[in-house]
């Protein structure tokens, strides 16, 4: 694991399009795993202004990590919204090249084998974007969860859903069901990866990852059995590293 502390959100935001834009570079026709939350806006707003720069998307395939079951992507926090309204409208991508699994088909289990499917199709992922719960979830892998796992429907955590109650204005309202890759296919399918953490509510879970042991528990320790991963954090994210206090 690579680990890059930044000074600040910003900073932690144009690294990580910068580390996008050099994959693009390099393979016009690259796959992009995204993320949605707060964490990655700053990126998004960062790629929109690199592509008025020129950074083109229009061979560029994206998949997205997870989306809600039961709400249409329509709705309002729906994280095909989302994407739309952060990057995708800004940006030259052709639609057909969008993946983001759906949460809103009668057979969630043929969409989620769908969903490997086209990761597959498409050579895999050559970066992913990830987030990390405070938890340690990533997507929608909560703790507890089977690295073995590949897309499919998972129950949120209590954490969890009280943590995005503030997107759906209460807890009632959050989806208790969302359609997330697994560990094994963020780990199989990804050929580099960054993960993005800012703010002093995420260093406990970064320190976990980090300094810890490979556990179920903690969903994004199993990064650690990546060969290409970096840790992108700003400095409260990494406030509790030991080796942050020692610099
Ligand atoms: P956040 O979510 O970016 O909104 O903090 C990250 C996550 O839960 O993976």
């Amino acid at each position: 694991m690579k680990i890059v502390v930044t000074k600040n959100y910003d900073e932690m935001s144009l690294f990580s399009a910068k580390q996008i834009m050099e994959v693009i570079k390099d393979k016009p026709d690259a796959s992009l795993g995204l993320a949605t939350g707060g964490t990655p806006i700053g990126m998004y707003q960062q790629l929109i202004h690199l592509h008025e720069n020129g950074l083109d998307f229009s061979k560029v395939k994206t998949f997205n990590l997870d989306e809600y079951v039961g709400i249409s992507q329509q709705h309002p926090e729906s994280y095909h919204k989302f994407m739309y309204d952060q990057l995708f409208n800004h940006i030259n991508i052709s639609p057909d090249n969008v993946h983001i699994p759906r949460g809103d088909c009668s057979d969630m289990h043929e969409q989620c084998e769908l969903y490997e499917k086209e990761i597959q199709l498409a050579g895999g992922i050559d970066i992913q974007v990830l987030g990390i719960g405070s938890n340690g979830h990533i997507g929608f892998n909560e703790p507890g969860s089977n690295p073995e796992e590949r897309t499919r429907v998972v129950q949120l955590a209590e954490s969890t859903i009280k943590a995005n109650a503030r997107f759906f204005g209460s807890e009632e309202l959050v989806p208790r069901l969302a359609i997330s890759m697994g560990i094994q296919t963020i780990l199989k399918q990804c050929k580099k990866i960054i993960l993005l953490a800012s703010g002093e509510e995420k260093a406990d879970a970064v320190r976990a990852m980090i300094e810890g042991e490979v556990t179920p528990e903690l969903p994004a320790s199993f990064l650690k059995l990546h060969p290409d991963v970096t840790i992108v954090v700003d400095q409260q994210a990494a406030k509790k590293l030991i080796v942050s206090q020692a610099s």
